[in-house]
């Protein structure tokens, strides 16, 4: 993965064509964007080298005519082979008429040792990866990555010309757009960007976050990683002051001149801790005050096969973050794939896991894992060994001090007047409460001031805190025993003990 990320993808074509591979196997959503690559390849060879594309709707055509009953993928195969000039022969979607296709299969391995040393290239074009064993040693894979700086930018620069005659002038701007937009297609691009700067005079910071906005939808719909829009800010978590100063100390090292400098950028976190304590909300913290994008991997989404096959799914995720590194890669829940592998199990989730902890282990990409648990006692104990995360934090109920700034946070949201308020006795009446149940609380209570058409006060409050029974209560051997797993393994996020 990482020899990979590091050379351009079209450097890893070129390099595959002079090394005479003759089949390549591009992995893409970008089907335009891989043929232009192809074409760009091609003209630094030669001029006239002819490129065909096969598409199995129309057969093998180049630009000037269609070569008659080539549809069928053997048939087209066979004319390769056997009266095929030397180009360039891109075969879209061609992989997925391989699976159950053993006589496929076949003439493809045929097709390597004939095309082989012939300056014929076989270009097999797919967004997935699903190659039969068999064909693994003939086959040349290269995954192309999303767009990176390098190609974001003159795609930013040509749009703004062509809607405001000028490139964004100030450098600062122009440099935040092409890190918002890392993370999409090329097509997605140039749709954000024709959506934003349509009937607009010039360009405009505002523009920037709605970039992010647009970002968000884009990626939630197509699932696997979802890019999560900076909405929380450190101010926004009450307590936890370890974890804070631990995040406020890196804050700076995250980027490639404190990489220069030598002090080694950390690699991840692990945030274990009982439910509704802010694991989630500290993971988004990060990327914030870290000022990096946060990509959330769905692991359900990883082992679910709408991806592919889970192995596959989980290599391209992390291929993809790496892409648009510096970044931060957010594993929620991370024990709900992982809770096979501790009994020795040999499925997919061990080898994802294993990918992982060696990925961990190796990676020098800036891509910062945040992950979240809350059984970490169902990992396996490699996980935790030193090495691969930077810190495992416990974040445990808050205590009175740290329940009284989450009262703050929260009231303080809903606009209410902290003066009005009490909060040490707040803070007192809700023993072993967790900052969820404190949240839900202010929320009811202003629900109740709603409907008596009164401001928010702590009368509304006491009353929903006097009716509430908080998770803990019902949960006390677990929470205990968690506790306890945690005193030994983890840093607790709040407090030195
Ligand atoms: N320390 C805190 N300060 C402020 N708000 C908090 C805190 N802890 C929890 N909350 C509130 O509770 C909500 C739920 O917390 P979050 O989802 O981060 O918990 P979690 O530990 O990830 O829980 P789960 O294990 O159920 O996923 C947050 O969105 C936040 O509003
Ligand atoms: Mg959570």
């Amino acid at each position: 993965m990482q020899n990979q990320v590091r050379l351009s993808p079209i450097d890893r074509i070129k390099r595959a064509i002079v090394a005479q591979y003759p089949i390549l196997y591009l992995r893409t959503w970008e089907e335009d964007r891989a043929e232009k690559m192809v074409q760009t390849i091609a003209k630094s060879f030669s001029q006239t080298v002819p490129i065909y594309i096969w598409t199995v709707s129309e057969g093998l055509r180049d630009a000037k005519s269609t070569v008659p009953a080539t549809t069928d993928p053997a048939k087209a195969l066979d004319f390769i082979i056997k009266e095929g000039e030397p180009g360039f022969y891109i075969l879209k979607d061609f992989p997925t008429f391989l699976k159950d296709n053993p006589t496929l299969i076949r003439r493809l391995r045929d097709a390597y040792y004939a095309l082989k040393e012939k300056a014929r290239f076989l270009i097999l074009l797919s967004t997935s990866f699903h190659l039969p064993e068999e064909l693994t040693k003939e086959v040349h894979l290269i995954d192309i990555p999303l767009p990176g700086e390098d190609e974001i930018a003159p795609l930013l620069d040509f749009m703004a010309n062509r809607y405001f005659r000028t490139p964004i002038a100030d450098e600062k701007l122009r440099n935040n757009t092409i890190i918002g937009l890392k993370g999409l297609t090329i097509n997605e691009i140039q749709h954000v960007l024709n959506a934003l700067f349509f009937g607009q005079p010039q360009f405009h910071p505002a523009m920037i976050e709605q970039v992010l906005v647009e970002k968000e939808q884009i990626t939630k719909k197509e699932g696997l990683l979802e890019f999560v829009f900076p909405r929380f800010r450190v101010e926004d978590i009450g307590g936890y002051g370890v974890l804070k100063d631990w995040l406020a100390k890196r804050a700076k090292i995250f980027n490639k001149d404190a990489e220069k400098s030598g002090v080694s950028v950390p690699k991840g976190l692990l945030m274990m801790g009982i439910s509704g304590c802010g694991k989630s909300l500290a993971v988004k913290v990060v990327s914030t005050l870290w000022n990096l994008p946060l990509f959330r991997l769905d692991m359900s989404k990883v082992f679910s096969g709408a991806f592919g096959a889970p192995e596959e799914a989980f290599s391209r995720a992390i291929s993809t973050v790496e892409a648009v590194s510096p970044a931060v890669l957010w594993i929620d829940e991370i024990e709900s794939g992982m809770i096979g592998v501790k009994e020795g199990a040999s499925g997919p989730a061990s080898r994802i896991f294993a990918t992982f902890l060696t990925w961990m282990q190796e990676k020098e990409s800036l891509v910062f894992v945040a992950a979240t648990a809350n059984r970490i006692d169902l990992l396996p104990a490699e996980f935790i060994r030193k090495g691969r995360f930077d810190q495992v934090f416990f974040l445990d109920l808050p205590d009175e001090e740290e329940r009284k700034s989450i009262f703050g946070v929260h009231l303080a949201r809903k606009g209410a007047d902290l003066n009005r308020f009490d909060l040490v006795i707040l803070a007192k009446a809700t023993p072993d409460w967790n900052g969820a149940e404190i949240e839900q609380a202010v929320l009811s209570a202003a629900v109740e001031a709603f409907n008596e058409n009164q401001p928010l006060s702590q009368n509304h409050l006491t009353r929903i805190v006097t009716r509430t029974i908080p998770l803990s209560r019902t949960m006390t051997e677990q929470i205990k025993y968690i506790k306890s797993w945690a005193h030994t393994r983890a840093l607790n996020a709040s407090r030195f003990q």
